[in-house]
């Protein structure tokens, strides 16, 4: 005979089978959580597939659409866009063209899947020859003049249809200067997602392979901020939002699920995280060598992020982890 202990509290007993954990858990994911990036190209019939990206694409216009119907189709809300431009040059001329490639993709989006929410990145990065976040001179981003810019970028996105932008340059002041545009263009319904917390990450690179985008010199450590650093962030935060931000981005999020419960904690407005191309590629990596099980680590993931406080996930897993979501009961 086993001995009886006097415990008053067994934890385990809320975790003795599936429908009882089911019933406890406090955060539950949805696809209703996600923004599912797609990186759009000129051309037709395109799928150019991202190595150190397996399962994401450079998209032309039309697979676009298909692949925003299927987000669609999966409960997911958002989609959001980067393009990548037929040319470069140190402005960026086509990321606010009537007919680039961002502005393309939202119209044809839009009006296949009018309740998608299109999301557009508004950024210098993807379009400059120099592959810096701004208008350059010698080795300075100058902020004031990369505000203009940017304001031309965001105005051309609102055109095209997009419901949200994203600025994600960390320029001081683009969250105002973009309201502003905006507003007196009477696009005072289009929101701003703003990429408030944004730091300079290792994390990104194979998102400058997939948007061909890295720096041609130097780094982004004069806008970015520096990852020792958590109070910051709060600046960051009160400085968009007092600019007019509907929402605010912290990202990276695996590294940074400090800074997106901090966030969350003092933010009054929906606080988004970019799970972002790094941190992908290391799961599929590791899961392409069998080492770890995708699928759980994928969903355990994802849900660690929201329950720090995350409202909104931008993850290239959305689409995987949409249709994982449905068998999803541990
Ligand atoms: C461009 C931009 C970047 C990412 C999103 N927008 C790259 C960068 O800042 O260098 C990174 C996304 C990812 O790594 O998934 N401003
Ligand atoms: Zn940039």
């Amino acid at each position: 005979m086993t001995q009886t202990f006097n415990l008053p509290i067994r934890p385990r007993r809320l975790r003795a089978n599936a429908a009882m954990r089911r019933m406890v858990r406090e955060t539950h994911l949805s696809p209703a959580d996600f923004i599912y990036p797609i990186f759009v190209r000129h051309g037709e019939g395109i799928r150019q597939p991202i190595p150190s990206m397996p399962g994401i694409a450079q998209l032309s216009v039309d697979e676009a659409v298909k692949e925003a119907g299927t987000a669609r189709a999966l409960g997911i809300p958002a989609v959001i866009l980067f393009g990548i431009p037929a040319e470069k040059d140190p402005i960026g001329l086509e990321n606010f063209a009537a007919d680039g490639i961002v502005q393309q993709a939202t119209h044809a989006i839009k009006k296949a899947h009018p309740d998608l929410l299109v999301v557009t990145d508004v950024c210098l990065c993807e379009y400059t020859d120099h592959g810096h976040c701004g208008i350059v001179h010698g080795t300075e981003i100058s902020n004031d003049e990369t505000l203009e810019v940017l304001q031309r970028v965001a105005l051309s996105h609102a055109r095209a249809g997009a419901d949200i932008v994203a600025p994600s340059g960390m320029m001081d002041g683009m969250v105002g200067a973009i309201r502003a545009i905006l507003d007196e263009y009477n696009f005072t319904g289009v929101s701003i997602l703003s990429y408030a917390v944004k730091y300079a990450s290792s994390y990104y690179g194979p998102f400058r392979d997939a948007a061909d985008g890295a720096p041609k010199f130097g780094d982004r450590k004069t806008h970015q901020m520096d990852y020792g650093n958590a109070r910051e962030a709060r600046r960051e935060v009160e400085l968009d939002l007092a600019e007019g931000a509907d929402m605010i981005m912290v990202k990276p999020a695996l590294a940074y699920l400090d800074i997106i419960r901090q966030t969350a904690d003092h933010c009054p407005v929906p606080v988004a995280a970019y799970n972002v191309s790094g941190e992908y590629a290391m799961v599929k990596a590791a899961a392409e060598k069998g080492w770890l099980d995708e699928k759980k680590v994928v969903l355990e993931t994802l849900t660690a992020i929201k329950r720090a406080g995350a409202d909104i996930i931008l993850t290239y897993h959305a689409l995987d982890a949409a249709r994982w979501l449905d068998s999803f009961n541990e």
